[in-house]
């Protein structure tokens, strides 16, 4: 297939280009590089630079002939969202939108959507696709929205789409020989966080509450990781191609919670480097357990995770912050 991948310069898009060549699948990368970054387009794909609420732009890269899209552009940061709203609402939902709708002009019936674990309301047991939806961030009212926004285009177009509800993207990469590992700017994953203390660009890593009611205290969360995610795109975008009607929905995550205190304490083991800690109060919005249940899509799909622990994910992420000590160059 022609595959126009959205964001493909992010760090769950370039890792899903990287897989989607290797499935044997032609790449256009579509990115206005607002937060990605040039140098993690696998050089096998063609890069668009360009902004997915550009319709006139839009319309021409669909004249290239595009079989189906994976639409990863957005803006991620909860804590963001609710101090941008309109920013988040306009590219996310807004442009969304614009991309969508071009689709369904110019005939492509096939959509992957980045949707977020951030739609759901949070709950102490693993979240299944029926869970109750009540984001408490706008960025996952954003994710909502757009779901929703599939759902209409199905039903009046007959978009056939998947949205995928990731937990927290992590590790790096080295599918097609080159390591790519997550480079947000700004930075607000634990992980990475965790690892810049490791590498002494920052002095200690703030946990926010240790009375939640959890075995440690610290909030638990999912893990996945980022080769784990990117075939879970491979396998839905294939999948779609041979179905006459669809509007999926899939979580994806390991169906294991790690807390806040044993990621520190991994990274301590795989880096040798003391990691001071430094208590602060909880934080809005954050509930104790996020975690999934992604067996609709092992049992509907044939997903299968393949680095589910902890240690791979910390010790693959270790390697591309090691490495790449500034992320990218480009
Ligand atoms: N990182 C996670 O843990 C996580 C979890 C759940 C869902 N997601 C979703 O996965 C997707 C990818 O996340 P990521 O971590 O790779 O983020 P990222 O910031 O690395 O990648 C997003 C990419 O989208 C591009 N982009 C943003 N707005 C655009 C626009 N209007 N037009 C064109 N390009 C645009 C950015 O330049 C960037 O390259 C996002 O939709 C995010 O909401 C991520």
């Amino acid at each position: 297939m022609k595959i126009l991948v959205s964001g493909g310069a992010g760090y769950i898009g370039s890792t899903t280009v990287s897989h989607l060549l290797a499935a044997g699948h032609e790449v256009i990368v579509y990115d206005n590089l607002s937060r990605g970054h040039r140098a993690a387009v696998p050089v096998e794909a063609e890069l668009i630079v360009g902004d997915i609420g550009d319709r006139a732009h839009l319309d021409g890269v669909f004249a290239l002939g595009i079989d189906a899209i994976i639409h990863f552009a957005a803006l991620i940061e909860a804590g963001e969202s609710m101090k941008k709203p309109a920013e988040y609402i306009q590219n996310n939902v807004g442009s969304s939108t614009t991309l969508i709708d071009a689709a369904v002009a110019n005939g492509v019936d096939n959509i992957v959507f980045s949707s977020s674990a951030a739609v759901y309301a949070s709950q102490d047991h693993p979240l299944h696709e029926d869970s109750a939806i009540q984001p408490v961030n706008l960025y996952g009212q954003t994710k909502r929205m757009v779901e929703e926004i599939l759902g209409w285009y199905h039903r009046l177009y007959g978009l056939k789409s998947c949205s995928l509800r990731y937990f927290n993207a992590s590790g790096a990469s080295k599918q097609g020989g080159e390591i790519r590992g997550e480079n947000h700017q700004p930075e607000t994953h634990l992980i990475p966080l965790v690892l810049q203390v490791a590498l002494n660009q920052r002095e200690s890593i703030s946990i926010f509450g240790d009375d939640y009611p959890t075995p440690d205290g610290t909030n638990v969360r999912d893990y996945i990781h980022i080769d784990d995610l990117a075939q879970a795109h491979v396998k839905a975008v294939e999948a779609l191609r041979d179905e006459s009607d669809a509007l999926w929905v899939y979580n994806l995550g390991n169906g294991f919670g790690y807390s806040n205190l044993e990621v520190i304490e991994t990274v301590r083991q795989i880096t040798g480097h003391a990691i001071p800690t430094v208590m602060a109060q909880r934080r809005l919005g954050d509930g104790a357990i996020l975690v999934a249940s992604s067996e609709k899509i092992k049992k509907e799909l044939g997903w299968k995770p393949l680095y589910p622990e902890l240690e791979a994910i910390i010790a693959s992420a270790w390697e591309w912050h090691r490495t790449h000590p500034q992320g990218y160059s480009g």
